[in-house]
């Protein structure tokens, strides 16, 4: 059965996900969503900004899945399938970063998506909130990119929201019947290619090599220079080596 969505919009808030999160802790049911027109304090992960003009989708979705807190990450494949479907109906020539980004074919961002989770004392998930910002209509800064600048094709918010909630629910749904092994291929499917160079920052330090796909749990695999494949859980993933 598909996620019933229930979705509030608001001309303006703080952020989603905030407005999310307090609704998630009073007990709202899963498919409740948040969606704003605007945002005053968006954020994104590591705490950074996310500069919410009007529009773009600026989305903020609570699911409750029965799973173990450690598959949570793979959601952030599951929603990165549903996003890059949605755009390639406008723009075909875009790609999946692991973990959260999806990019043009330039490599500047179009959406990144942030995964916040309530944890019980028993290690148990309570609920995850799952924020999405896409660019549509323009990109704050050089390092974005905006659908409307990359296609002739009409672009509406809502369509465009309305799409990619159809695809999340398919892809959620198969997630949670069949596992990890379809996610995984369709995110491969649309990833840069094996053998891009990657530096991973991992706290202080920092890691180069070579993408090598994704083991059967989402993890990023890298190949270094030895020839060791290193299983990475966490980190942010840059483009190049050495530099
Ligand atoms: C990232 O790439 O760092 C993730 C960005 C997530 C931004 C979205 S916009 C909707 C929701 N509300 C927020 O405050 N953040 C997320």
């Amino acid at each position: 059965m598909s996620v019933i969505w229930d979705i509030q919009t608001h001309d303006t808030l703080a952020s989603t996900q905030a407005r999310l999160k307090e609704l998630a802790f009073g007990g709202s049911r899963e498919g409740t969503g948040v969606q704003a027109y605007t945002q005053t304090g968006g954020y994104g992960r590591q705490g950074r900004a996310w500069v919410s003009p009007p529009g773009n989708l600026y989305l903020s979705l609570l699911l409750r899945p029965d799973c173990k807190p450690h598959d949570i990450p793979q959601m952030a494949l599951v929603t990165g399938v549903a996003v890059i479907e949605s755009i390639r109906a406008y723009v075909p020539s875009v790609f999946l970063k692991w973990p959260n980004d999806v990019l043009a074919s330039d490599g500047r961002k179009l959406a990144g998506i942030l995964l916040e989770t309530d944890i019980d004392a028993a290690g148990r998930l309570n609920w995850l909130a799952l924020g999405v910002g896409v660019n549509i209509a323009s990109a704050p800064d050089q390092i974005g990119a905006a659908l409307a600048d990359l296609t002739e094709k009409h672009l509406s918010l809502n369509d465009f929201r309305d799409e990619f909630l159809k695809r999340l629910s398919l892809w959620y749904r198969r997630w949670q019947t069949e596992g990890a092994a379809p996610v995984r291929a369709a995110w491969l499917y649309s990833a840069h290619p094996q053998g891009t160079p990657l530096k991973i920052k991992l706290g202080e330090s920092r890691l180069d090599g070579y993408f090598e796909g994704l083991d059967e749990t989402g993890n990023l695999l890298l190949r270094l220079e030895s020839g060791e494949i290193r299983m990475i859980a966490s980190g942010e993933v840059h483009f190049g080596m050495n530099e």
